[in-house]
């Protein structure tokens, strides 16, 4: 029932699309609906609306007229185009806002659904193709954002995301492009391993070191956790990160530690966000977070008058410098950094503005200190 309210909507929006092409006396909205709820596949919809007026009233009447129809959305985009007018201005606005105090309750597809849904999107994506082509005064800014929009809703939505089939290109791209045409490089390392790096990084899908920074297999020795953070020496608590740092520097002597913090950190976010009586609310994540927690008392007393995300900035960078302290309370690694073949880095990558610093620990350990 939902899916036949829906596909009658559609079908209503896309016979609006037709009534637009022959009156030009009013303005248009196209809308672009981008669902990314599970069970879909990341399909998205097209469809484009005819008002009279462009009022925020008409506009919302018509969202109304698809939330009753169950549709299911993320993101609704409004394209707002005066016609057959001089375009003086191209609207788009974003208003997925306004559903979020909608409850909606999305309709689990099964196959057949899902298929209507594609047989759908691909008839929104026709005609939308079909006002390009038809309008040829729809204005070059606008042709151009809907030309725009149908080509990523075409890359984005005409195929549902198949996570073993990705796995299995990826891995077949590595072959060919590196594997088999390295033969030299992959027979050294099937051999063993000599990195130069031990890398503390972010787990965030963002920071690969070996992307950001060019390592090529066999060059680093990569942990990465929550927050990038290295904690102090413990046999039980942290034994997972003692047995990287212990085999890095001990087994495969690694010349370098290189703690890489990075921009809008949510590890870091968490910690600064964690209230001053200390009250967690997570399982894992605050408490793990709380290994860099002189970071975050440092910054609250001494940049507390900053904004918050500037405030988290600095944080990112002091955790790292926390880290590089801790690094010192194992053992081995202190006896490295005294005879000078480790040497202990901290890095910030800012994904943001693109730019990375790198610093040395500035630190002093007499040699009576050593152990
Ligand atoms: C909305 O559109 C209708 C025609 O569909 C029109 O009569 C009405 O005036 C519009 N509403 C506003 C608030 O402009
Ligand atoms: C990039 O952002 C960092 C903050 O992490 C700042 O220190 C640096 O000056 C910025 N660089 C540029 C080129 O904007
Ligand atoms: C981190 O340590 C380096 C070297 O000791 C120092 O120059 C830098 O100011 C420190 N960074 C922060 C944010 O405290
Ligand atoms: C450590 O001792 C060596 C001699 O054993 C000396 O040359 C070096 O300067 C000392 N380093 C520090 C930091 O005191």
């Amino acid at each position: 029932m939902k899916i036949f309210l829906h596909s009658l909507v559609l079908i209503f929006w896309l016979f609006s699309l037709c009534i637009i092409i022959t009156q030009e006396q009013v303005a248009e909205v196209c809308i672009i609906i981008n669902s990314d709820r599970p069970g879909i596949g990341g399909t998205q919809y097209v469809s484009s609306g005819l008002f009279r007026g462009s009022s925020a009233w008409n506009i919302t009447s018509s969202i109304i007229h698809i939330t009753h129809s169950h549709l299911i959305f993320h993101h609704l985009f409004l394209l707002s185009l005066s016609l057959p007018k001089t375009i003086t201005s191209n609207v788009f606005i974003s208003i997925s806002t306004l559903f979020d105090s909608i409850p909606l309750s999305p309709p689990v597809p099964d196959s057949s659904t899902t298929k209507k849904y594609m047989a759908e999107y691909d008839g929104a994506i026709e005609a939308l193709t079909k006002l390009i082509s038809e309008k040829a005064d729809l204005g070059d800014v606008a042709a151009a954002k809907i030309r725009q929009l149908t080509a990523e809703l075409e890359v984005v939505g005409s195929k549902p995301f198949n996570p073993d089939e990705r796995i299995r290109t990826g891995f077949a791209n590595f072959k060919n492009e590196k594997f088999v045409k390295n033969p030299e490089l992959y027979g050294e390392l099937a051999k063993g391993q000599s990195p130069k790096f031990m890398v503390f990084a972010c787990s965030d899908s963002r920071v690969c070191p070996s992307h950001v920074l060019d390592f090529q297999p066999g060059e680093a020795f990569v942990v990465r956790n929550i927050a990038n953070m290295v904690p102090p020496y413990d046999q039980t608590k942290y034994s997972g990160t003692g047995a990287a740092i212990e085999y890095a520097v001990l087994h495969l002597k690694v010349e370098n530690i290189v703690v890489i913090g990075h921009s809008r950190c949510g590890g870091i976010k968490g910690l600064m966000s964690i209230p001053d009586d200390g009250t967690t609310a997570s399982e894992f994540i605050e408490h793990w977070v709380q290994i860099c927690t002189q970071a975050r008392s440092k910054i609250k007393t001494e940049a507390g008058a900053l904004e918050f995300s500037e405030q988290c900035t600095s944080c990112e960078k002091e955790a790292v410098n926390v880290s590089l302290g801790n690094l010192l309370t194992y053992p081995f690694v202190r006896d490295a950094v005294v005879k000078k073949t480790l040497a202990l880095k901290g890095a910030h990558y800012n994904f943001v503005n693109g730019t990375f610093e790198l610093w040395d620990l500035d630190f002093k350990i007499s040699n009576s200190t050593s152990v």
